[in-house]
């Protein structure tokens, strides 16, 4: 059985479209102080439940709506609570990179696993050293296939990171589309603020694909470009598997999304993951 938390219900209604299934009946309510109650309206006893959420826009909210969700079934007797979270929250702090800081992204593991979850699916998690934060399976998805698919028909490109942690990212797109591949040198003063440093690769009269996990500001992406097109680059195309962003990135002429986050606005392609997800649940 699928159910949707509030977060993103129009993922969840393609992927149960995709399964051929209908979404569950689930009450969630929020009271005036802000705490969550869930009610779920279904028999669900010895079940496989399904549970979609992506905590990406008020993560804190719908991280403990989930959690909420996940002990209202834990405690109803269902046999597997596999959760879909395309967009993992607090990916980014992975790990500690300066003292006295949080590794929040193991926190959020725990989280999980101590409410009950037996399985993970997701999509793209900002490092794969995330995979080992839990103890129970983790079905990790890629978006890769559904944007080499749409970036076919782009010639004379050379893929770019834009940042060092995503030079694998690059490098696996780069092999599968059969391109070179470089990097930009990025350095972060603030959540809202970088600069291109240097740029390895030969990017001249070409069409770049810059390619990342995450797009939040933007910011990251607009550095590259912005590099990119002063040694020359024809055109900047990015594709990013997760964008908190509603809105253009300056330097970008094509930008390429998944819908693992709602999306609104106009001028961005969108690629569908509901079948990616409908396909796992189908194998599991
Ligand atoms: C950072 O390591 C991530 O992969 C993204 O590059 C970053 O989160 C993008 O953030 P922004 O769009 O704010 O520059």
């Amino acid at each position: 059985m699928i159910f949707s938390g509030s977060s993103h219900p129009e993922l969840a209604r393609d992927i149960a479209k995709a399964s051929r299934k209908k979404i569950g009946k689930l009450q969630i309510e929020v009271f005036p102080n802000g705490e969550i109650g869930v009610r779920i309206l279904e028999n669900v006893r010895g079940k496989d439940v399904f549970l979609v959420q992506s905590p990406a826009r008020h993560p804190n909210r719908f991280l403990m709506e989930l959690l909420i969700m996940v002990d209202a079934f834990h405690r109803s007797d269902v046999r597997s609570i596999n959760v879909i979270m395309p967009y993992f929250p607090y990916a980014r702090q992975d790990r500690k990179e300066e003292g006295q800081t949080a590794i929040a992204a193991k926190l959020v593991a725990d989280l999980l696993g101590n409410a009950g979850i037996t399985r993970l699916l997701t999509m793209d998690l900002h490092t794969e050293q995330i995979e080992g934060f839990f103890k129970i399976p983790v079905d990790h998805l890629r978006a890769q296939p559904l944007f080499a698919k749409a970036l076919k028909k782009v010639k004379n490109a050379i893929v770019v990171a834009p940042d060092i942690g995503a030079i694998d990212r690059a490098k696996r797109f780069a092999e599968e589309l059969n391109l070179d591949y470089g990097f930009v040198d990025k350095r972060r003063m603030s959540g809202s603020q970088v600069e291109a440093k240097a740029l390895i690769g030969d990017v001249l009269g070409k069409n770049v694909i810059l390619v990342d996990d995450i797009v939040s500001t933007g910011g990251t992406l607009k550095a590259a470009a912005k590099i990119c097109k002063k040694e020359g680059a024809k055109h900047c195309i990015a594709v990013a598997t997760h964008s908190l962003l509603e809105g253009r990135i300056e330097g970008i002429d094509q930008l390429i999304v998944t819908d693992t986050i709602p999306q609104k606005e106009a001028g961005v392609e969108i690629v569908a993951t509901a079948a990616l997800f409908a396909k796992s649940i189908e194998e599991i």
